[in-house]
């Protein structure tokens, strides 16, 4: 939710804060702004209702002169409608403090209600701009008159006034900060909500992840919660909220800055649908021959006796993450792993109610989900150990879990989560296959199987992959429908979930997955003529109910599309039929999700909707 950018150095700063918003953009696009601080030391500021592009226009148009330092934001609303009054930067009323803020800061009103009192002038409704202010407000508390402190006082006058306004605030936040008096340095501080400093040769960076600065730096230190980081020209310090100086490592990120580019593709979305064997087999790689043993203990502390010992399985995630967790659900269950999936916004009682060494495992893309992370918080204070599935290093996440395995999937940019979730997927099947084994449920030929068998989909993916075109024509004949239902049964329900999800997303019709079980006991009821139905049903136990449910639908007028494989599609009478490469049973969601995806990518098409950047929404959901 929001992306933040800062930059200090002489190269050229709007440009850089306006690349790195574009970058950000999948955070949320409501409206955007940037401003630095000009050679004359006067605030430089623009903001436009809308997107990245718009501002980059109003900024071209009235350049600013001579700048080396400043901050950028782009919005997903919170408290204020999406609006140029309140879009970021913020200021206060001498318009020399501007701040760029993500997260909420929940005690605002009271700040508000003592910052008017005290006479300041309030220019929107968001919860960010009581931040200038108050940083305005300490900056008179230590007598900082016009002009009348000492240029060699400016940087601690303004780090201790922003240290004092920090430790006022209650919330969630990352912020970055610039005082036009003081252009020598860019403040940040972050609580609960993600900011990462890149550090450069003679210029410094600050950004709520790193895409928006890896193609100048991949040399990053993450921020703690409860840290603040003095960030100038020729270095940066970093500080605890008390102003104790700490020292920090950088970390060398392996991500290239064009895997965050869309490499010819329309949409990111299309571009990482397509790179979903990639995701699925670098995730695997190295990490499955031999099943069970202690092969992950290395990579993160996990060994085959702790393995053995939890009790239960706990998976906690939101959205497409949450399905996920659901596939996991079953596939422990398979391997009779007592297992439990729930939404973590959800989770609330739950907590303290889990039996006895359960291991949780949390589910996250970005490893900064607010719903998840206080889930985590609630399972750690019942005293359980968490595991997390996540695909960005440094994140919240990996720094409150116990273990984590990372999907190596690359940046996923487009908002409609694709190939995050593959490789959440292929983690999953990794740990069921690891569980399973250590506990004696794939005794020798069967865990090597299972383990080949899991190699092979990469490849049945790149299969999947080539029906695009043929998918893509089902789905034009679709465009103009408003409601779909998707259906399926056991480990391929989250899918027909995921499926619903997907075209929802990005399409806005109205979609609903259900488990074909619960069709007759009241949805059944919605069914019209020619509604479009998808009904994923591939070889495996649940074949033949699933076709008698398919029947069901046919008989009420449905137009069924059925995702099979060559041996399931003799048993399902559908109108329509893609039709997959054969796996296991167990493995079908990492090639069944793929049809769907893609259907949903082309009715969106169709319908000319913005793709990569659905309305509403934000890649990251930082708040609760
Ligand atoms: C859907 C989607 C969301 C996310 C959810 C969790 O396409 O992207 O439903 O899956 O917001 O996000 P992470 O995985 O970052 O916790």
């Amino acid at each position: 939710m929001c992306g933040i950018t800062g930059y200090i150095g002489d190269n050229k700063t709007t440009d850089i804060l306006i690349d790195g918003l574009r970058r950000l953009e999948y955070r949320g696009y409501d409206s955007c702004g940037i401003a630095v601080v000009d050679a004359k030391n006067r605030l430089y500021l623009k903001r436009v209702s809308g997107r990245v592009d718009a501002l980059d226009k109003l900024v071209a148009a009235d350049p600013a002169k001579g700048a080396h330092s400043g901050v950028g934001h782009t919005r997903w609303a919170t408290h204020g409608a999406p609006s140029e009054d309140n879009a970021h930067p913020h200021t206060d009323c001498s318009s020399e403090v501007v701040v760029v803020h993500n997260g909420i800061i929940e005690n605002y009103l009271d700040l508000k209600d003592k910052l008017l009192a005290a006479g300041h002038k309030f220019k929107s409704e968001t919860d960010t701009e009581v931040i200038p202010h108050l940083i305005e407000e300490k900056l008179k508390s230590l007598h900082v008159q016009e002009k009348a402190v000492r240029s060699d006082m400016l940087e601690p006058v303004f780090f201790e006034a922003f240290r004092r306004a920090v430790a006022d605030l209650k919330g969630s936040f990352a912020i970055a900060v610039v005082w036009a008096r003081c252009p020598g340095m860019v403040l940040a501080a972050r609580l609960h909500s993600p900011l990462v400093i890149g550090l450069g040769k003679g210029e410094n960076f600050i950004a709520s992840d790193v895409s928006a600065f890896l193609k100048h730096t991949k040399r990053v230190v993450f921020m703690n919660d409860g840290e603040m980081a003095a960030v100038k020209k020729d270095g940066v310090d970093f500080y605890t909220f008390q102003g104790k100086k700490t020292a920090r490592e950088a970390v060398t990120i392996q991500w290239d800055s064009t895997m965050a580019e869309k490499g010819g593709y329309k949409h990111f979305m299309l571009k990482e649908i397509h790179e979903q064997a990639e995701a699925v087999e670098n995730t695997l790689r190295g990490r499955l021959l031999p099943l069970g043993g202690d092969i992950l203990k290395a990579e993160m502390g996990l060994s085959a006796e702790a393995m053995k010992a939890f009790s239960s399985v706990q998976f906690i995630a939101c959205g497409t993450a949450y399905h996920a967790a659901l596939v996991g659900r079953c596939l422990f269950e398979n391997f009779g792993i007592p297992a439990y999936a729930d939404v973590a916004s959800e989770f609330t009682d739950r907590a303290k109610l889990m039996a006895p060494n359960t291991l949780v495992m949390a589910i996250s893309q970005s490893g900064e989900t607010a719903d998840t992370l206080f889930a985590v918080r609630e399972a750690k204070a019942s005293g359980a150990k968490v595991l997390s599935i996540t695909n960005t290093v440094g994140s919240t996440l990996t720094r409150e879990s116990d273990y984590v395995l990372y999907t190596h999937c690359g940046p996923e940019i487009g908002v409609a989560s694709t190939k995050a979730f593959l490789g959440q997927l292929a983690a999953i099947y990794l740990l069921g296959g690891h569980f399973a084994a250590v506990r004696g449920r794939l005794p020798g030929g069967d865990a090597r199987r299972y383990a080949e068998d899991l190699l092979k989909i990469p490849r049945l993916i790149e299969e999947t992959l080539e029906k695009e075109t043929e998918i893509a024509k089902v789905a034009d004949g679709f465009a103009a429908s408003e409601h779909f239902l998707f259906i399926s049964r056991h480990i391929n329900y989250p899918i027909a979930l995921e499926g619903a999800l997907k075209i929802k997303e990005i399409s806005y019709v109205h979609a609903e997955g259900y488990a074909a079980g619960e069709m007759k006991h009241g949805p059944i009821a919605i069914i019209y003529k020619g509604m479009p139905l998808l009904a994923v049903a591939p070889s495996g136990r649940t074949l033949e109910l699933m076709a008698g449910n398919i029947e069901e639908a046919k008989a009420r007028g449905a137009e069924v599309i059925a995702i099979v494989d060559q041996a399931s599609q003799k048993t399902v009478k559908a109108s329509r039929y893609i039709v997959l490469p054969s796996t296991d049973e167990l493995f079908t969601p990492m090639l069944t999700v793929i049809p769907l995806q893609i259907f949903a990518y082309y009715v969106a098409l169709a319908k000319k909707c913005d793709i990569d950047k659905p309305r509403n929404l934000a890649k990251s959901v930082t708040v609760r």
